[in-house]
Formats: structure tokens, sequence, C-alpha cells
């Protein structure tokens, strides 16, 4: 079979040369790499029976072009590069990887809130995480981490999912908060890390944002849509105490920097830019593919 790894932001080189140990023989490998233009996408995708990609677009024009196509694999969490209606039309399978970088994730959103916290290293007064509280938004594989690290600084923890289990967070030593409005005003720190989906773009907007506390840090290392941006803009003009970290630079980003050291944002999505990271979701990925062709394992399949 041959399976595409197509990724405008490549893995690191370790990682890439575990894919090609793992596939050689049974499969061949073919690395499309930092490529420029979907319409690139589209021609190398042509006769490839499976595709790997990370945050790459698989748009409609990219399944109809890919007539062989039977499975795509997201090798990450957020599978919502990927039109799952036109893979599902044609029977193509879209799997992701959960888990597989979701301490890298982790480990970037405490490091968002320190860097915040600190003014971004400027000279002058910062404050301390511990005895801080902590508000998790959604309590999946990178929630449950966060709130882990959290509590090793100190800070008192709690956490917002209405699909998981009170007892799973209490288990965990989190507090379970009944609203989202209650999760965002009742926090000195929030973390969002909720999927982008239909429900939830948008979502965290004026309703949510004008309540926050006077003083409080907004660590985004989910995606750029769940926060509606001219509401964020607005409220943090109106309370001199929001800051905002994000792993996602948003639409905003040019706006943004009038608040200067209360607003920071990776030039480039770097949550899952560990080499660990790396290794496990790209392996995990190829894995996946080869005991789907071999066994027809559908696990982690994500579309009906
Ligand atoms: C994910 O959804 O897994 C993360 O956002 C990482 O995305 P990336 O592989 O494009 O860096």
């Amino acid at each position: 079979m041959k399976i595409l790894l197509a990724t405008q932001k490549p893995f690191s080189s370790v990682a890439v040369n575990q894919l090609k140990e793992l596939a050689q023989a049974k499969h061949e490998l073919v690395i499309f790499e930092k490529y420029k233009e979907q319409s690139d996408l589209e021609e190398a995708v042509k006769d490839a029976d499976a595709l790997i990609v990370r945050s790459d677009k698989v748009t409609a024009e990219v399944v109809n072009a890919a007539t062989n196509l039977k499975i795509v694999v997201r090798a990450g969490a957020g599978y919502d590069n990927v039109d799952l209606q036109s893979c599902s039309e044609r029977n193509i399978v879209v799997m992701n990887t959960p888990g597989q970088n979701s301490n890298a994730v982790a480990e970037l959103s405490l490091g968002l809130m320190i860097y915040l916290a600190r003014n971004t290293f400027l000279p002058g007064t910062g404050s301390e995480l511990k005895g801080k509280k902590l508000g998790i938004h959604a309590y999946g594989n990178v929630g449950k981490l966060v709130a882990g690290l959290a509590k090793g600084f100190g800070m008192e923890v709690s956490a917002f999912d209405p699909f998981v289990d009170d007892s799973v967070l209490i288990d965990d030593g989190v507090v379970p908060v009944k609203s989202v409005n209650e999760l965002y005003s009742d926090n000195d720190v929030i973390s969002i890390n909720i999927p982008a989906i239909p429900s939830t773009i948008k979502s965290i907007n004026k309703d949510i944002l004008e309540n926050l506390k006077k003083s409080v840090i907004l660590i985004n290392t989910a995606r750029k849509e769940v926060i509606d941006e001219i509401d964020l803009l607005n409220a943090m003009r109106k309370n001199p105490g929001i800051k905002y970290g994000t792993d996602v630079m948003p639409d905003s980003h040019e706006k943004m920097k009038e608040f200067g050291m209360r607003y920071f944002a990776t030039p480039k999505k770097m949550g899952a830019e560990t080499e660990e990271a790396n290794i496990n979701a790209a392996v995990a990925a190829l894995n996946q593919i080869i005991d789907f062709f071999e066994t027809g394992n559908e696990k982690f399949r994500v579309n009906k």
C-alpha cells in the first residue's frame, strides 16, 4: 500500500526515520513535507491508499483527488482540519491518535501560564501560580494532564466537562464545576482545552468574558476558533487585568499586540512540537494504518 505522510509542518527527522523503519518492506511510505499550496497536496495524494497528516487541510478537493484513498489518520488530537463528510461519502476511514501529543500540549499550557504571570519576563513584579485557582475547560487527555502539572505547582484545580463523570475529577483531586460561566468567573487562571466543533466555535464570547475576575490569565492551547475574538478584544480593553496566552495565533493578532505584555501568541502552533510528541503521534498513526490494512481495526475511527 502507498502511505503518504503529508506534513506542511514536518515531524522531526527522528520521528520520520522511525516511520521509515516501521513501514519498510510492508508498505511504500512517501514523505511529502513543507508543501506550499493545497494544489500540491491534491497532486501528491492522487495514488495514495493512506494519508497521515498533522493540521494539514484534508478538504473535499483533496479527498476527491485521492481516488485510491481508504484511510486518513490525523497524527494528533483535533481533526477539525479533515472534511469528515467527504471522507464518509467515499467510506474513507478517518482516525486520530488521541493522547499521543497531550503531554507536550499540557506542558506548554503551564509554560504559557508562567510566562504571562511573570509579565513575559519583562522587568517588573509578576505573580506566582502557587495558591491560584485554575479552571480547566474540558477534562480530556490534555485537561487531565494540565490538572496534574498545576497541582504540582500548588494550584487549586477545578474543571468543567459535561461529558466526564464527576467521580473521575474527584478521584484526581479536581473540583467539578457545574457551568462554563462559573468556571470562567471564579478562577485566576483558565486553561482552554475544548475541541473546535460547531457547538464550541466562538462559544467563549462576551457572556463569559465580561464576567471574568479582575485579574485573570486565559490560556488557549486548543483552537483560535473557540474564542470570539471581537468579544475578547473588547473584554481586554474594559478589564486591564485580563491576560491572554495562546498557542494558536488569533486572526486579530495585530490588534492584540496593543495589550503588550498582557498578550502572547506563539508564531506557529507549538503545542505538539516536541521530539517525544512527534514520535508518539507519528508512530501511532502509522501503526493504526498498518493494523487497519492487516486486521481491519477501526478503534480510533472518528467518522461513520
Ligand atoms: C492536535 O490537535 O493534535 C494539536 O493541535 C497539534 O497539532 P499539530 O500536529 O498540527 O502541531
